[in-house]
């Protein structure tokens, strides 16, 4: 399974953090917003990823990355000029793509919940287009998607003043290999980018769009303002002190998922064993 994390835009709201670093490399806690999704999709089973970055940030994610061998993965990096919407990732992903099923997770979203993997991977083996929905209080900010009463979706609209319901569409999404053409075929929204709203909607349209809707026992936050930021790495705090294991490592995963065999688990510990981080590794390969 392929998959993309979309690692540009301009961060503007989390200006000036954002100056001279991307948004997806800050902090979440204690590792860098872009594990999260990152792990994300290697528990909904992808080994390759395409990274697509802002021009002036690929050393950096080259330097945080590399191929991706040490985690069993195959990374490769795209970058995008500017941030022309979130749908341009199949534009600038198309040869990484060449014909396959595709994933699509935003690189400021942290997913959280016990099914996740299972919830991940029905998209990933899916038909057409497989998105997710989650209750919000503040729909307005989001995509929302209108059900009809037999709770088919009926309509996607971005940031609605008036919200029809408070089903948000999240930042993970699959779709088969006509999503480039759907892309390139899609007009310009009057900001000037390539809307993931009507790629979704193209998708409904044609009867194609599963939407998956996410119960109250998964977490799904965003990190694009300095409070939602906060809350964020409190929640990963939270989580990680009371159970003493970690979200978002992508070593654990590489090694649960059988990515990486136990050798290579010890290999990525030993340079870093004198870290928190590091230490949080070893007691995993200690335990078996
Ligand atoms: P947004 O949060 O919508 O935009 P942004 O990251 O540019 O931030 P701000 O609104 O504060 O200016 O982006 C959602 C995610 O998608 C985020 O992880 C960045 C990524 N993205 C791109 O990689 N390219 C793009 O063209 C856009 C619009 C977003």
């Amino acid at each position: 399974m392929k998959g993309i994390v979309l690692s540009g835009g301009s961060g503007t709201r989390l200006y000036p953090m954002t100056r001279a670093a991307n948004k997806q490399l800050l902090p979440v806690y204690n590792k860098p917003m872009v594990y999260y999704p990152l792990t994300t999709l290697m528990l909904a089973g992808c080994r390759e990823i395409l990274l697509v970055v802002n021009p002036q940030d690929e050393q950096a994610y080259r330097r945080l990355f590399g191929d991706g061998s040490q985690w069993g993965l195959r990374l490769e990096y795209a970058v995008q000029p500017t941030a022309g919407g979130i749908a341009e990732a199949f534009l600038v992903g198309r040869d990484f793509i060449a014909g396959d099923r595709i994933g699509l997770i935003l690189g400021d979203n942290l997913f959280y919940g016990d099914s996740l993997p299972a919830m991940a991977e029905r998209g990933a083996r899916g038909t057409g287009a497989v998105i997710y929905a989650y209750w919000v209080s503040d729909p307005s900010a989001y995509g929302v998607i209108e059900f009809d009463a037999a709770d088919r979706p009926v309509a996607i609209v971005e940031k609605p003043k008036a919200p029809r319901s408070n089903w948000a569409v999240t930042g993970l999404y699959f779709y088969d290999a006509d999503v480039c053409d759907v892309a390139a075929s899609i007009p310009r929204s009057a900001r000037g980018e390539l809307e993931i709203t009507d790629v979704n909607m193209h998708y409904l349209k044609q009867g194609r769009l599963t939407v998956e809707k996410l119960g109250r026992g998964y977490a799904w936050l965003d990190t694009g303002t300095p409070s939602s930021l906060l809350r964020a790495a409190q929640f990963v705090e939270t989580v990680e002190d009371r159970q003493g294991l970690q979200i978002g490592s992508p070593e654990e995963v590489a090694w649960r998922k059988g990515y990486i065999d136990d050798a290579a688990f010890a290999r990525l510990i030993e340079p870093i064993r004198e870290s928190e981080y590091g230490k949080y590794l070893q007691r995993l390969a200690a335990r078996g």
